[in-house]
């Protein structure tokens, strides 16, 4: 048995805001943001879009593509750092509103790789017999926890969600589905990139704090690592893999990993520069990018992976 991705579905926010709009309230530059990110504009939630919206819509989208009535789904994992309330979990919203109810729903909080968190559990219980159908979802509101007046990290973050539906199937040794999934943390690098509030310390949301610098060096190494595990549990090596769907933190971690990998930059899917950095949304919106302008098809070899607060870090290798 093998968990195999049979639809993916995203949405964005309706407002778009570039560089030059940004550059309007904050002390920043278009030349800046791009050569130091390779962002150029990002989509920022407005009135009534809020993580469960975003998420509804890309659910929606995820199941016709799969072909699946919402009442089939027995199981949804919402990857979010950015919950519509504290309790309950926003899974439980995109289940009534999609009309599912009875099944496990439930968020899971790995920040940037909460995504690939979410993955590998979703996999895990499906393999388990809990379920039959699953989605699995990534859905953010950054743009709500961003300190507008710090132009060192409110220029780098963008809303939205991505979703797929994760199906329990026989398969052939050699056809689709999650072929293996990496996950680690580093708790001791907490003050490195936090949001400053909560409810048990100070009964505030916060605000996104990060130290740049210390994530980048950080996310290369850890990233190109963790690459490398799955490879080596797979057999596999880099040159097997068709597509690298990563977390669209950063144009420049994307190059410098690909780079420690070998890998042709080709085979990387980008997006960070329409979307800028969307959190656990951003691996599912790039899959589904790249699906529907038909770079990935059925057949192909995909790794996913992803590096963020915590330190949390993962990837997942899958045939589509
Ligand atoms: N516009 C203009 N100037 C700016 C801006 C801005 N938006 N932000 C910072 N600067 C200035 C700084 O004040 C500094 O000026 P100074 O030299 O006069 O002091 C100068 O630019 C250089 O600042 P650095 O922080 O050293 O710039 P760096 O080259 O490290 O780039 C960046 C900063 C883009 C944040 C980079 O460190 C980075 O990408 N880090 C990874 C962080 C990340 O991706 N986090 C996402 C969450 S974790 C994850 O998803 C993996």
């Amino acid at each position: 048995m093998r968990s195999v991705i049979t639809g993916t579905g995203s949405a964005l926010p309706a407002n778009c805001v570039s560089n030059a709009d940004l550059a309007e309230r904050v002390d920043t530059s278009d030349d800046w943001i791009v050569e130091r990110t390779g962002i150029r504009q990002r989509y920022i939630a407005g009135e009534g879009e809020t993580t469960s919206t975003l998420a509804i819509d890309a659910s929606r989208k995820a199941l016709a593509a799969a072909g699946v009535d919402a009442g089939e789904i027995g199981l949804i994992i919402l990857a979010t750092a950015t919950p519509d309330h504290t309790f309950p979990a926003t899974a439980t919203q995109v289940q009534a509103a999609l009309g599912c109810g009875g099944g496990v729903a439930f968020d899971v909080q790995a920040v940037c790789s909460g995504f690939l968190y979410a993955l590998a559990t979703a996999d895990s219980l499906l393999r388990t017999g809990m379920a039959k159908k699953a989605l699995v979802i990534g859905s953010e509101t950054f743009s709500r926890i961003l300190d507008w007046d710090d132009r060192t990290t409110c220029v780098l973050f963008g809303d939205g969600a991505g979703a797929i539906v994760l199906e329990a199937k026989d398969v052939a040794e050699d056809g689709p589905g999650i072929l293996a999934s990496r996950l680690h943390a580093e708790g001791a690098h907490k003050d490195m990139l936090y949001v400053d509030g909560g409810p048990s310390t100070t009964g505030t949301v916060g605000k996104l704090r990060m130290k740049g610098r210390e994530v980048f060096r950080h996310a290369v190494v850890n990233l190109a690592d963790v690459l490398r595990e799955v490879l080596e549990e797979t057999g596999m090596n880099a040159a097997d893999i068709d597509w690298v769907v990563p977390h669209q933190a950063n144009a420049r971690i994307l190059d410098a990993t690909a780079r420690k990998l070998d890998l042709p930059s080709e085979k990387v899917v980008v997006t960070v520069d329409r979307h800028a950095n969307t959190s656990a949304a951003s691996v599912p919106l790039a899959l589904d990018t790249a699906v529907q302008d038909g770079r990935i098809k059925q057949g192909d070899l995909v790794m996913f992976e992803a590096m963020g607060g915590g330190f949390t870090w993962g990837a997942s290798l899958a045939r589509m």
